[in-house]
């Protein structure tokens, strides 16, 4: 727990394109600052699937450098053997892109990264399969490079944004959307980190977001290591803060972006947009690009992960609800677009949330 954030990366890679990746382990945070040596394909998706590594930039992320580690897995091909001609290679790498694709369904970065590893694959031109591995390893670098670069874009706008408000004020976050959760500082956390190095002091209110704690456990100890002011609450706390003036803005990350601007991010963010709204409390949207789905319209389409009922029933190993109760454990929910006040991407916020402002600052 004394770790300081400078020594703590949660996505590395270490050596060429036959090394290895390293992801900080967040199942066990705050307790432990542990980390999983991926050399092999399973490896990340078994990481993403446990939530070793989450947040939906940081799954693309990892995704990108498994497909690298997919390129010398005998599991990826029929034969059970580690490819041996460049053909092999390739097809392995595919193969790596469709088994990492079953991971986790609503992040839409997991896929995009993925496309972007594809298109790469099929046009791959080298002499050696041990070439082939460099060329995908430069690839996920790129990703992970750009990603770090539209944080810290994203912490400009949103903090210019929200600067407006005044210094101190108060500003409800839910779930964890910082640099464990991406390739740099984050999504709103970073608008969160920028404002903060204004000298803005902004008072954070982290929900602890159940039932898995990513706010209790992982926001409130990314903020107190960068010595930003931050009060946990639980979840069901938000409504009276905004109430009663404490907070006067909301802003969260997302997993999923429609083309009008439905949202997909952790459960609960619709109830604290709803809350927000009833109390004309602003709420924004921190994405980058790459969690835009311009296919598809309205959230409702979305694909909404279930998980488990043992993390309701017996979470953090303790039985929590009776046996065999019956449960219901979407991992995320959709706020419309009608209840966001602005999105804030790299590119600049998208303010009013219309189909026709978001594809005029996304694309097609
Ligand atoms: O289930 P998780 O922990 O992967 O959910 C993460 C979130 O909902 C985040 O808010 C979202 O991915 C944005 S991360 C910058």
């Amino acid at each position: 727990m004394s770790q300081d954030n400078t020594t703590v990366a949660a996505i590395s890679w270490t050596g060429h394109g036959d090394g290895f990746l390293t992801l900080l382990d967040q199942t066990r945070l705050p307790e432990a600052v542990t980390y999983v040596n991926c050399d092999n394909v399973e490896c990340v998706w078994q990481a993403i699937k446990k939530l070793a590594v989450r947040g939906a930039p940081a799954i693309g992320i990892s995704a990108a450098y498994g497909v690298v580690l997919g390129v010398r897995d005998g599991a990826m091909l029929p034969s059970g053997a580690a490819a041996a001609t460049v053909e092999e290679a390739k097809q392995a790498a595919l193969a790596a892109c469709d088994y990492l694709a079953t991971s986790r369904p609503t992040a839409v970065n997991l896929f995009w990264a993925l496309d972007r590893m594809r298109g790469v694959i099929t046009t791959l031109d080298e002499p050696s399969s041990g070439r082939v591995g460099e060329r995908l390893l430069a690839e996920a670098q790129a990703i992970h490079e750009a990603d770090r670069l539209q944080c810290a874009a994203i912490g400009r706008h949103g903090s210019d944004l929200l600067e407006a408000l005044g210094s101190g004020v108060g500003i409800v976050t839910h779930c964890n959307t910082g640099m464990l959760a991406t390739g740099g500082d984050g999504t709103a956390l970073a608008v969160l980190f920028a404002l903060s190095e204004r000298g803005m002091k902004p008072q954070v209110f982290a929900d602890e977001t159940r039932p898995l704690l990513q706010g209790a456990r992982l926001t409130a100890w990314e903020l107190m290591q960068r010595g930003v002011d931050v009060t946990l609450i639980c979840d069901s706390m938000a409504a009276p803060i905004l109430r009663d003036g404490k907070a006067k803005a909301v802003i969260v990350g997302a997993d999923r972006i429609t083309a009008r601007g439905d949202t997909a991010n952790k459960i609960g963010t619709y109830g604290l947009a709803v809350q927000a709204h009833y109390h004309k409390v602003p709420f924004y949207v921190a994405a980058p690009t790459t969690t835009f789905d311009l296919t598809i319209t309205f959230g409702s389409d979305i694909p909404i992960e279930q998980r488990t009922p043992e993390e309701i029933t017996n979470a953090f190993g303790r039985r929590t609800a009776p046996e065999d109760v019956q449960v219901d454990n979407p991992a995320f929910d959709v706020t419309p677009a009608e209840l966001i006040t602005g999105i804030i991407t790299e590119r600049g916020v998208i303010s009013p949330v219309t189909e026709e402002a978001v594809r005029a600052m996304i694309g097609a």
